[in-house]
């Protein structure tokens, strides 16, 4: 009796076992089949504006300012995103001398050209935190002198050229519509929940949800020892592209960082300066891009969406050099708050392009002219 029962119980519990396996296997079939669709090729190679964009952005704007109030208690107004620097450094970037002459425009146009710049590196929470919280890194490239008509009106602004990037290749959000919405909900103190805007299924955005939990990542043993991302898109002259810097230590003397103590709170900057201030040692990176190829699912107003660098690799333009050099002196530090950098400081050839792009134009332009206003330094 007992046996039979123990034999029965077998077998139930094979064919669960069995049924299970195959619910899976047909939910990650139906899964792949489901995103292969949604997200394949081709894809246009021209922007495509919402008609809600604008009221979008305003309600950003709005949402942004009050971020900025929040954290400017007993301090200076920081800026929205990035607040905390770890350093502001000078930099020579010099274009490829052997560059590709298809891409050969607006700063890469002469090869062997070096441009002085400066660089800003950052965590990229909106007020200062410990460098040990997993955060994104962010990593801002001011070109100087540069020549040309812009894209901004502000002649503050007429001779620079900007990069802007973090060290994740993509965005938590794909178009303006969402961030309007994730960033309302974050700002009610939503976290996750900014995720799941309502009861239908259909607007759970959980693959967005684990882009942003990769994005807030364990800090670099170095702000120069990790890859920055451009995330968003934008032109080099006839193409679109999106941009990266990688660090190149072989192309440096040979450095090796000693182990940071990853308890004090600014550990980023003490590596930041052990390795230019103290041992007086350069880093080295590589700034390259990556063109699209509309055939496959590179689009240009989706940031959520990595462009496959199996099917488009990366290309080298250009060289960065940080010199060894004293950067942490107060009055650095103080112009380093006072800089601004915007993917809008460009030149046409640089043009950003899609709707994350075309947002942040608006709403860097407004929180950098309404910090450095609080701070008396426009
Ligand atoms: C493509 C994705 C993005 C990247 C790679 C990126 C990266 C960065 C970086 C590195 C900084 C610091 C710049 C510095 O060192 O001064 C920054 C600043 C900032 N970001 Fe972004 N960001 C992105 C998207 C956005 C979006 C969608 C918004 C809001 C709509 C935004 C709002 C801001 C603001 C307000 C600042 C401060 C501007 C200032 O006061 O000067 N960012 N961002």
């Amino acid at each position: 009796m007992l046996k039979r029962i123990w034999l029965w119980l077998g077998r139930l519990l094979g064919r669960l076992l069995l049924a299970t396996v195959a619910l899976g296997l047909a939910g990650w079939a139906i899964g792949a089949l489901y995103y292969q669709s949604k997200y394949s090729g081709p894809v246009s190679t021209e922007e495509e504006i919402a008609p809600t964009e604008v009221a979008d952005t305003q309600a950003i704007i709005a949402d942004a300012i009050a971020v900025v109030e929040q954290h400017s208690e007993n301090t200076r107004v920081l800026r929205d995103a990035h607040a905390k620097a770890h350093g502001c450094v000078r930099a020579e970037v010099s274009v490829r001398a052997e560059l590709d002459a298809d891409l050969r425009h607006g700063v890469f146009s002469e090869p062997g050209k070096t441009w002085q710049a400066w660089v800003r590196l950052s965590n990229g929470n909106a007020y200062p935190q410990f460098d040990r919280i997993k955060d994104a890194r962010g990593m801002a490239v001011k070109l100087l002198d540069v020549p040309g008509e812009k894209l901004t009106a502000d002649p503050r602004h007429a001779g620079e050229q900007d990069f802007v990037m973090f060290n994740h290749p993509v965005f938590f959000v794909r178009d303006v519509a969402e961030y309007r919405s994730n960033f309302a909900a974050q700002a009610q103190g939503k976290k996750a929940l900014a995720f799941f805007p309502s009861a239908d299924p259909r607007s759970w955005e959980l693959r967005h949800l684990l882009i942003a939990l990769q994005t807030l990542a364990p800090a670099p043993e170095s702000p120069v020892a990790t890859t920055y991302s451009s995330v968003a898109p934008y032109r080099l002259g006839p193409h679109n592209i999106k941009y990266r810097v990688i660090p190149t230590p072989e192309q440096c003397p040979d450095y090796r960082l000693p182990e940071q103590n990853r308890d004090l709170p600014n550990f980023l900057r003490s590596a930041l300066y052990r390795q230019l201030s103290l041992d007086r040692a350069p880093a080295c990176f590589a700034l390259q891009v990556q063109r699209q190829n509309a055939e496959y699912y590179m689009p240009i107003e989706d940031t959520s969406i990595e462009w496959d660098a199996s099917i488009s690799p990366f290309e080298t333009v250009a060289d960065i050099r940080l010199p060894p050099q004293d950067f942490d002196s107060p009055e650095q530090n103080l112009a380093c708050d006072n800089l601004s950098f915007n993917p809008w400081h460009a030149l046409p050839a640089h043009r950003p392009i899609g709707g994350i792009n075309r947002l942040r134009k608006a709403v860097y332009e407004a929180i950098s002219r309404y910090r450095l206003e609080r701070n008396g330094a426009l």
